[in-house]
Protein backbone atom coordinates (compact mmCIF):
# COMPACT_ATOMS: atom_id res chain seq x y z
CA UNK A 1 0.00 0.00 0.00
CA UNK A 2 1.44 3.20 -0.93
CA UNK A 3 -0.35 5.16 2.33
CA UNK A 4 1.51 3.11 4.62
CA UNK A 5 4.62 3.90 6.51
CA UNK A 6 7.60 1.09 5.89
CA UNK A 7 10.30 -0.38 7.81
CA UNK A 8 12.63 0.35 4.95
CA UNK A 9 11.73 3.96 5.17
CA UNK A 10 13.11 4.24 8.57
CA UNK A 11 15.48 7.42 8.17
CA UNK A 12 16.80 6.78 12.31
CA UNK A 13 16.00 10.18 13.64
CA UNK A 14 12.88 9.83 15.75
CA UNK A 15 11.44 12.73 15.01
CA UNK A 16 11.33 12.35 11.80
CA UNK A 17 10.23 8.79 11.77
CA UNK A 18 7.52 9.94 13.71
CA UNK A 19 6.47 13.06 11.59
CA UNK A 20 6.14 10.72 9.11
CA UNK A 21 4.41 8.15 10.37
CA UNK A 22 1.61 11.01 11.12
CA UNK A 23 1.96 12.06 8.20
CA UNK A 24 0.19 8.59 6.46
CA UNK A 25 -2.07 8.09 9.14
CA UNK A 26 -3.67 11.90 8.08
CA UNK A 27 -3.08 10.72 4.38
CA UNK A 28 -5.18 7.50 5.47
CA UNK A 29 -7.83 9.60 6.84
CA UNK A 30 -7.96 11.98 3.79
CA UNK A 31 -7.96 8.82 1.67
CA UNK A 32 -10.80 7.01 3.82
CA UNK A 33 -12.92 10.20 3.63
CA UNK A 34 -12.45 10.60 0.09
CA UNK A 35 -13.35 7.14 -1.01
CA UNK A 36 -16.29 7.74 0.77
CA UNK A 37 -17.17 11.05 -1.45
CA UNK A 38 -20.02 9.95 -3.17
CA UNK A 39 -21.47 8.96 -0.19
CA UNK A 40 -21.95 10.44 3.68
CA UNK A 41 -18.65 12.53 3.34
CA UNK A 42 -19.46 16.34 3.42
CA UNK A 43 -17.60 19.72 2.68
CA UNK A 44 -17.00 20.60 6.01
CA UNK A 45 -15.39 17.57 6.92
CA UNK A 46 -13.11 17.00 4.31
CA UNK A 47 -12.16 20.58 4.72
CA UNK A 48 -11.23 20.06 8.33
CA UNK A 49 -9.15 17.01 7.36
CA UNK A 50 -6.82 18.97 4.56
CA UNK A 51 -6.70 21.97 7.20
CA UNK A 52 -4.67 19.36 9.81
CA UNK A 53 -2.83 17.54 6.75
CA UNK A 54 -2.26 21.13 5.20
CA UNK A 55 -0.57 22.50 8.90
CA UNK A 56 1.38 18.77 9.71
CA UNK A 57 3.02 18.80 6.11
CA UNK A 58 4.20 22.81 7.00
CA UNK A 59 4.90 21.80 10.20
CA UNK A 60 6.91 18.54 9.28
CA UNK A 61 9.00 20.21 6.21
CA UNK A 62 10.57 22.91 8.95
CA UNK A 63 11.46 20.86 11.33
CA UNK A 64 13.20 18.65 8.51
CA UNK A 65 14.77 21.34 6.82
CA UNK A 66 15.72 23.15 10.45
CA UNK A 67 17.62 19.84 11.28
CA UNK A 68 19.06 19.98 7.92
CA UNK A 69 20.24 23.54 8.22
CA UNK A 70 21.88 22.91 11.31
CA UNK A 71 23.89 19.99 10.62
CA UNK A 72 25.01 21.80 6.89
CA UNK A 73 23.41 19.09 5.44
CA UNK A 74 24.16 19.09 1.08
CA UNK A 75 21.14 17.71 0.05
CA UNK A 76 19.02 20.36 1.65
CA UNK A 77 18.59 21.87 -1.51
CA UNK A 78 17.44 18.79 -3.47
CA UNK A 79 14.73 18.55 -0.44
CA UNK A 80 13.50 21.82 -0.08
CA UNK A 81 12.91 22.09 -3.65
CA UNK A 82 10.71 18.87 -3.21
CA UNK A 83 9.06 20.08 -0.37
CA UNK A 84 8.49 23.55 -1.52
CA UNK A 85 6.84 22.07 -5.00
CA UNK A 86 4.62 19.49 -2.74
CA UNK A 87 3.84 22.81 -0.34
CA UNK A 88 2.19 24.73 -3.76
CA UNK A 89 0.44 21.40 -4.94
CA UNK A 90 -1.83 21.22 -1.66
CA UNK A 91 -2.28 24.61 -1.75
CA UNK A 92 -3.64 24.62 -5.64
CA UNK A 93 -5.79 21.49 -4.56
CA UNK A 94 -7.03 22.92 -1.22
CA UNK A 95 -8.01 26.31 -3.54
CA UNK A 96 -9.51 24.07 -6.65
CA UNK A 97 -11.49 21.80 -3.35
CA UNK A 98 -12.49 25.53 -1.87
CA UNK A 99 -13.46 27.56 -4.66
CA UNK A 100 -14.36 24.90 -7.39
CA UNK A 101 -17.78 23.36 -7.41
CA UNK A 102 -18.68 20.00 -6.21
CA UNK A 103 -17.84 18.26 -9.21
CA UNK A 104 -14.23 19.72 -9.30
CA UNK A 105 -13.71 19.47 -6.01
CA UNK A 106 -14.44 15.48 -6.53
CA UNK A 107 -12.52 15.52 -9.35
CA UNK A 108 -9.74 17.09 -7.42
CA UNK A 109 -10.24 15.39 -4.77
CA UNK A 110 -9.69 12.05 -6.18
CA UNK A 111 -6.29 13.09 -8.36
CA UNK A 112 -4.95 14.00 -4.54
CA UNK A 113 -6.14 10.63 -3.34
CA UNK A 114 -4.04 8.38 -6.14
CA UNK A 115 -0.90 11.18 -5.70
CA UNK A 116 -0.32 11.67 -1.80
CA UNK A 117 0.67 8.25 -1.02
CA UNK A 118 3.17 7.63 -3.48
CA UNK A 119 4.52 11.09 -3.20
CA UNK A 120 5.31 10.90 0.53
CA UNK A 121 6.60 7.21 -0.04
CA UNK A 122 8.50 8.48 -3.29
CA UNK A 123 10.11 11.56 -1.69
CA UNK A 124 11.43 9.44 1.62
CA UNK A 125 12.67 6.37 0.01
CA UNK A 126 14.72 8.41 -2.68
CA UNK A 127 15.04 11.46 -0.96
CA UNK A 128 14.85 11.65 2.94
CA UNK A 129 16.81 8.45 2.84
CA UNK A 130 19.69 9.99 1.91
CA UNK A 131 19.75 11.78 5.24
CA UNK A 132 20.06 8.39 7.35
CA UNK A 133 23.59 8.63 9.05
CA UNK A 134 24.17 12.49 7.64
CA UNK A 135 22.03 14.24 10.32
CA UNK A 136 22.79 12.74 13.48
CA UNK A 137 25.93 10.78 13.99
CA UNK A 138 24.61 7.70 15.82
CA UNK A 139 21.32 7.68 13.54
CA UNK A 140 20.85 5.08 11.59
FE1 LIG B 1 11.87 15.61 2.99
Amino acid sequence: MSDTWQKAMKVGIEVVDDDHRQLFALIQEFNAAAQAQGGAVDAGQMAAILTRLDAYVKGHFAREELLQVEAGYDGYEENKRQHDELTHTLAVFIEKFQSGGAGEAKAATEKMQAFLGVWLSQHILKTDMKMRGRILPWAG
